[in-house]
């Protein structure tokens, strides 16, 4: 009834610091993932004994209670994973809260409301972040940090309540950082990275970061057509960062330097307006029309990416290919994630977007080797940045 370094955890008032930033139509979960992947370590104290308080985080509510912002649909559904019922309390750390916590008996769960309707949470004050802390640390007698996705933010619940309890790492940050370990420390080769998603300026570290030690950089998603406009081709109506364009050139040239290939898709699917799937057609990535926007990687591209993944034994992706949540624009983000699934070696699902439309496109997640739960906190880690909420443990240990 040990805990990871903990000690004895039986009896004991357990904090457990979970990602559970899930995605909501309304009160309904869209991806539930990452309550999926937070239950291992809550099971895993509750079956040693420990009376468990949970305490997360949804959306980027204004420091105040907005009951759009509610945790309460995700404590139901974190009870069905568990198999068993999970106390919410209505606050984080008032009268709700200190009742809940007070009537856990040894092996149950209790989830507090989002801990970002507190103003103390997400300060950039020291003291008042430290204040808030102090109140949280009251609820517990020791503390377990396992929201991987959050341990880029130097928040209460996550950095300054580490100073204040005994703490452990939790599995899923463990298993996390163990994975992304293997992508910066002697990767095995060829080493394939595959990025996309909307914005260049997102990825500016990471491509940064890894251009010196992947092989291939292949390139999709609305960033890419920075890089076809660096190359001097027109791009339509297409998202254009304009202020990037000389940060790309430099890229292309440092690539084109030290031997490592930037592919950059051949087609693109365009279409006259954003959505517009009736419009939906195939065009050179060369001769993209004056009035169309590209809104997916085409066929030929595809096929071209998945090639480039064959012979890969570790991969990392990050960002859809395309407009994925519709079929038009959707084919793109599936034949990199097919590619993905047959990769002999490591395949890496790098957070958010990626990781939800892996399983909004129907793969098996059991497919990937890993799928990250952290969408900055895996570029971040990736970036070679430092994560507050990994060093507060190593510091405070
Ligand atoms: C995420 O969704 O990446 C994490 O839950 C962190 O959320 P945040 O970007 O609002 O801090």
């Amino acid at each position: 009834t040990e805990y990871n370094g903990l000690g004895e955890v039986s009896g004991k008032r357990v904090l457990v610091r979970s990602d559970l930033n899930v995605p909501l139509d309304g009160t309904t979960i869209t991806d539930d993932g990452r309550i999926r992947a937070s239950v291992p370590t809550i099971k895993a104290l509750a079956d040693a004994g420990a009376r468990v308080v949970v305490v997360a985080h949804l959306g980027r509510p204004k420091g105040e209670p907005d009951p759009s912002y509610s945790l309460a649909p995700v404590a139901e559904r974190l009870g069905d994973l568990l198999g068993a019922p999970v106390a919410f309390a209505s606050d984080t750390v008032g009268a709700s809260a200190k009742e809940t916590v007070a009537a856990l008996a040894d092996g149950q769960v209790a989830l507090l409301e989002n801990v970002r309707f507190n103003t103390g949470e997400t300060s950039k004050d020291d003291a008042a972040r430290g204040a808030f802390a102090d109140e949280l640390a009251s609820l517990a007698d020791a503390f377990v940090s396992d929201g991987f996705g959050v341990v880029h933010r130097k928040q209460a619940s996550v950095y300054d309540v580490a100073q204040r309890l005994p703490h452990a790492m939790g599995a899923l940050v463990g298993a996390e950082i163990d994975v992304l370990r293997r992508l910066t420390v002697e990767p095995a080769r060829p080493y394939v990275v595959v990025l996309g998603g909307s914005k260049v300026s997102d990825k500016l570290g990471v491509i940064d970061n890894l251009l010196g030690k992947a092989d291939k950089l292949l390139i999709g998603g609305g960033m890419v057509f920075t890089f076809l406009k660096a190359d001097g081709h027109e791009v339509g109506k297409s998202l254009l960062e304009e202020d990037q364009l000389d940060t790309v050139r430099s890229y292309q040239a440092r690539a084109k330097e030290i031997g490592v290939e930037i592919l950059l898709p051949t087609d693109i699917v365009v279409a006259d307006s954003f959505g517009d799937e009736a419009s939906a057609r195939v065009v050179p990535a060369t001769a993209i029309p004056a009035d169309a926007l590209g809104l997916d990687i085409g066929p030929d591209s595809g096929a071209a990416f998945a090639a480039a993944l064959a012979d890969a034994r570790t991969v990392f992706w990050n960002g859809p290919m395309g407009v994925f949540e519709q079929p038009a624009f959707a084919e793109g983000t599936r034949a990199v994630a097919a590619a993905l699934t047959e990769v002999d070696g490591l395949s890496v699902v790098g957070g958010g977007d990626s990781a939800a439309a892996v399983r909004t496109l129907g793969f098996d997640e059991a497919a990937f080797g890993h799928i990250s739960t952290g969408g900055g906190a895996s570029l971040e880690y990736l970036e070679g940045k430092e994560l507050p909420g990994i060093t507060v443990l190593e510091e405070n240990r």
